[in-house]
């Protein structure tokens, strides 16, 4: 028996669809700036990747208030059980049919291989993009302001990082779109971070969401 139990809350939902438009808007003026192509305008792509930014660090603030407030940041530690399990999954059983090594549940919605990545890219490529694009920023500009202290010369190294940092998000894009449709269903993983409720196990205890949030029953496919 499976049941519709609510996983990702309101604001789970608005922070990650948000956060989502965000960086591919991000990217997409970076890469303009970066001389990619030419769409908006060098200073147009500046002025609208400024203004992008600002709302990302604005989301990135109520985030970690967010997830420090309601205890969710826990859903990230990593863990090494069933690590293996999971990259065997990924690597073979994925395209054998075979079942996902564990189930979802409200307290533990992330498997292994997610808390790594997911960890990864907040404590990682999330501040080396952040870092970067403020030095770019503000980096001796106005020089009375100017960070002199870290002093750095040029900003080459920081354009690298930045840029290396954006790379590393469109790479996590691109395989984050493909494993979205390796949940349950084709969709159901998708379903889940719109409607917040995705059908899962039916278990003795789940914990104290379960009790703030009742599940509606379904039948096991
Ligand atoms: C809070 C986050 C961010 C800040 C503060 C920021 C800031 C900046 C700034 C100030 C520039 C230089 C603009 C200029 O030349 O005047 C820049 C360039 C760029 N940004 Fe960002 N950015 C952020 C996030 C991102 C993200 C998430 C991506 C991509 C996914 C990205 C991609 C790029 C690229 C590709 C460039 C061009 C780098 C180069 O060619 O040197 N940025 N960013």
């Amino acid at each position: 028996m499976k049941r519709e139990v609510l996983i990702y809350k309101g604001f789970e939902r608005f922070w990650h669809w948000t956060q989502a438009f965000l960086i591919m808007f991000l990217a997409f003026t970076g890469f303009e700036i970066h001389g990619v192509y030419s769409f908006l305008g060098y200073r147009e792509a500046v002025r609208w990747h400024n203004i992008a930014a600002y709302m990302f660090l604005g989301l990135t603030v109520f985030a970690i208030f967010w997830h420090l407030t309601t205890g969710e940041w826990k859903q990230y530690l990593p863990t090494l059980k069933n690590l293996k399990a999971y990259l065997e999954f990924y690597l073979f059983g994925i395209f054998k049919n075979a079942p996902h090594p564990t189930k979802k549940t409200v307290l533990s919605k992330l498997n292994p291989l997610q808390k790594l990545t997911y960890l990864g890219l907040k404590v990682v490529i999330f501040p080396m993009s952040v870092l970067s694009g403020l030095l770019f920023m503000f980096y001796r500009y106005p020089t009375r302001h100017g960070v002199d202290w870290i002093n750095i010369g040029s900003l080459e190294i920081v354009a690298i990082v930045h840029t290396v940092a954006a790379f590393l998000l469109i790479t996590f894009l691109i395989v984050h779109l493909y494993l979205i449709t390796t949940g349950h269903t084709l969709f159901s993983n998708l379903r889940a971070m719109i409607t917040g409720y995705e059908a899962i196990e039916d278990e003795e205890k789940q914990g104290s969401d379960a009790g703030t949030n009742p599940p509606k029953e379904v039948q096991d496919a």
